[in-house]
């Protein structure tokens, strides 16, 4: 295990803060053996977790996904969440990454629910974010669109924000050694989903289109935002589903998440997108998302 001294780190295990380089779990912990853990990601902007509530709610949506009993409510995760960013900010002044972690829990090797000794188990680790750096939203994503698919919703529902992300994590790595910043993925009927981490969106003749939830993707807490920023400006927003050549023929491509914000892809496989820079709709609705991270929070937004 590395360790991490000096480190701003602080983790929080079942209501233990603890350093990084203390924590300890079992490896007997179900996330490890089977992945079957979910978690969530928030970010905080001037020390305010954004839409850690949303966040929450979603990881009680993906527990009943999984049938799994979570053994903390989103209150009481959520005030865990702010006492270990306390514990944080006792360290480090800056913006905080926060990785809230639930399993099934520790027990023998088995499926069976009679193997766990524990209930479920919650880790929340907080960092240093390290965001991207200014120059990406100005340069945009070269992506590559994985020839792996997505998950079936009808083997592993990508609704549910599960610690099991191998095959997004192959993309990306797939993606990565051809030079490529990240992948999308489609599905079996050949229909565009999302990327690895993010959610996707074209721009065409000036109406925004993004998959609908029921392709089999998950909820972006930043894709709910930016269609409703959409409408708010008068763009016409439509929900459906499409192959990849669409986005070839787009005029612009962005992705959404906490961590990208709103991002611009201006390459996709071989094919120039937006002439290579931003397109007009995609930096509106950057300028708005982050006037609204200023309105909740009291954030200037990082240009
Ligand atoms: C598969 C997937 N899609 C979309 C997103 C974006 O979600 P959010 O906007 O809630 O961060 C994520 C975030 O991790 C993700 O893993």
């Amino acid at each position: 295990m590395p360790t991490h001294d000096r480190s701003p780190i602080i983790l929080n295990i079942n209501g233990e803060i603890t350093p990084a380089d203390r924590a300890q779990v079992s490896v007997f912990d179900r996330g490890y053996l089977y992945g079957d853990s979910l978690y969530e990601v928030v970010r905080s902007y001037n020390g305010v977790f954004l839409h850690l509530d949303e966040h929450l709610a979603r990881m009680e949506k993906s527990a009943a996904l999984c049938r799994m009993v979570m053994a903390h409510t989103a209150e009481s995760l959520r005030k865990e969440v702010l006492r270990t960013f306390d514990a944080f900010r006792s360290k480090h002044r800056g913006e905080a990454y926060c990785r809230i972690i639930i399993s099934r829990g520790a027990g023998k090797i088995g499926f069976g629910l009679n193997c766990l000794e524990t209930p479920t188990l919650y880790t929340i680790i907080i960092q240093p974010v390290e965001t991207p750096p200014a120059s990406q939203y100005e340069q945009g994503l070269h992506l590559q669109i994985s020839e792996r698919l997505r998950n079936d919703s009808r083997a592993l529902d990508p609704a549910m924000k599960s610690g099991n992300y191998l095959n997004s994590l192959l993309a990306y790595l797939d993606a990565s050694s051809l030079n490529y910043d990240d992948a999308l993925l489609c599905n079996a009927d050949g229909h565009v989903t999302e990327g690895t981490t993010f959610n996707v969106f074209y721009v065409h003749r000036g109406i925004l289109c993004t998959p609908p939830l029921d392709i089999g993707i998950l909820d972006g807490i930043t894709r709910r935002r930016v269609l409703t920023l959409a409408q708010g400006l008068g763009i016409e927003v439509r929900e459906v589903r499409f192959p990849r050549e669409r986005l070839y023929e787009s005029d612009e491509i962005f992705v959404s998440s906490s961590i990208k914000e709103v991002m611009a892809v201006t390459k996709l496989d071989q094919k120039l997108i937006s002439k290579g820079k931003p397109g007009p709709v995609t930096r509106k609705l950057l300028v708005k998302y982050r006037e609204e991270i200023t309105q909740l929070t009291g954030a200037r937004g990082k240009s």
